[in-house]
């Protein structure tokens, strides 16, 4: 059941885990709270499930394996939904209250109060799809203008769902990093506002926003379990979400905080690459990986800060996990509940299943018969196509 994946194709290095503070500073209680907060009033929120694996647990000899399942998030496929259009929000409170001259709140901006002045205030960003279909609903939602930057390789699937929540798109030639340069460029030339999930030096405001929105899916975590995972099994594009979830676990459970595990694909591997090197390091993506949501050459440096603490193993796993994993949770093991899982939500499940099944890396992790891995299933089926060659791929079985 399990032969597909391999151990002997992930790469393994270990965390740098220096001391520090990060995780209670660059992101702290109080941005959460601020997130958690606002995001709770928005029309449709509710928490998603998180769904126990127990037969599959067992078969790789753990005690639990827990599955938050992104798929429903606010009807846009993805835990992205918490993060853009949070920090859409967030830029238009704060430009609004300097152009009126007075504070106004998010709830101001949502009631549609200051429409006039919203509908002026351009919005931009690049994505590889899930961020950019965020912030399009939330400048939907707030009456702010989107303009998006897509690469050549997103599927049109991605970008009609961007232009179905009224973006204007622009595609480019070139990878996901250049299409980042590109937003930044225009955005600087034109007036407009850059709310990226990623960032880089002297921007770090925003992506620390759209992290924070990230933090409601520990505080929906913390609030069904009584006891904390072992283990947080974390998949990395630019390392966002691996490093608010791992800042959000130590701030609920201190000392008592699941292992951090950031797992990238081997074709983005630039978390791991900066493991290695001990230091923040850039790599270029020559090859895109199906896991599209992951292919980021270049690391947020905010996240680095605080991966270069918490995290305390990255791995990389091959492009042929994905359809295995993807019909693993399609068609479970025992009587665990069927998922429909898009190509990026799998990987933090194929590297736990491999690593469990590597008696090096198993113990390298400290995984046994005792362990209680977290997993984020950051998406369901973004983008139907792929999801279905990925099914047929694996015949009827
Ligand atoms: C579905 C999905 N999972 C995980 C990630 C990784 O998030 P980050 O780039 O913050 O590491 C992304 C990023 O776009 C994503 O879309």
């Amino acid at each position: 059941m399990f032969d597909d994946f391999e151990s002997a194709r992930m790469g393994h290095v270990a965390g740098l885990r220096r001391s520090g503070d990060a995780a209670g500073r660059v992101l702290t209680a109080a941005d959460f709270a601020g997130a958690a907060q606002e995001i709770a009033q928005w029309e449709g929120y509710r928490p998603t499930p998180l769904v126990e694996l127990d037969a599959l647990a067992g078969a790789l000899g753990l005690a639990k394996v827990l599955y938050k399942d992104e798929g429903p998030r606010f009807g846009l496929g993805s835990f992205k939904a918490l993060g853009g259009a949070y920090a859409a929000l967030r830029v238009l409170q704060q430009e609004i209250s300097q152009a009126l001259g007075r504070p106004v709140s998010p709830g101001d901006i949502r009631s549609g109060r200051h429409a006039e002045l919203a509908s002026r205030i351009v919005l931009v960003t690049a994505t590889d799809g899930n961020h950019g279909r965020s912030l399009a609903w939330g400048c939907r939602r707030f009456g702010a203008p989107c303009r998006i930057y897509i690469h050549a390789e997103v599927s049109e699937a991605r970008a009609e769902a961007m232009r179905a929540l009224g973006a204007d798109m622009v595609r480019i030639e070139g990878n996901y990093d250049d299409s980042v340069a590109l937003a930044r460029e225009e955005a600087e030339a034109n007036g407009w506002f850059v709310v990226s999930d990623t960032s880089w030096p002297g921007y770090t405001e925003t992506p620390r926003d759209v992290m924070a929105g990230y933090g409601v899916m520990v505080k929906e975590v913390c609030d069904v379990l009584d006891r904390p995972p072992t283990h947080a099994f974390l998949q990395a594009g630019v390392g966002g979400l691996a490093a608010a979830v791992a800042a959000g676990l130590r701030q609920q459970w201190g000392r008592e905080a699941p292992r951090v595990v950031v797992v990238e694909p081997e074709l983005a591997a630039c978390l791991f690459e900066s493991a290695r090197a001990g230091r923040m390091t850039c790599i270029r993506v020559e090859e895109e990986t199906v896991m599209a949501g992951l292919s980021c050459g270049e690391p947020s440096g905010i996240a680095w800060e605080i991966l270069v603490e918490e995290a305390s193993d990255f791995l990389t796993v091959p492009e042929s996990f994905v359809g295995p994993a993807t019909r693993l949770l399609a068609r479970p093991v025992g009587n665990d509940p069927e998922i429909e899982a898009g190509e990026s939500a799998v990987a933090g499940l194929a590297a736990t299943i491999a690593a469990a099944r590597s008696e090096e890396i198993r113990g390298a992790l400290g995984l046994d018969a005792g362990s209680r891995v977290l997993l984020i299933g950051s998406e369901g089926v973004t983008d139907p196509d792929a999801y279905a060659a990925i099914m047929a791929a694996g015949g009827g079985a």
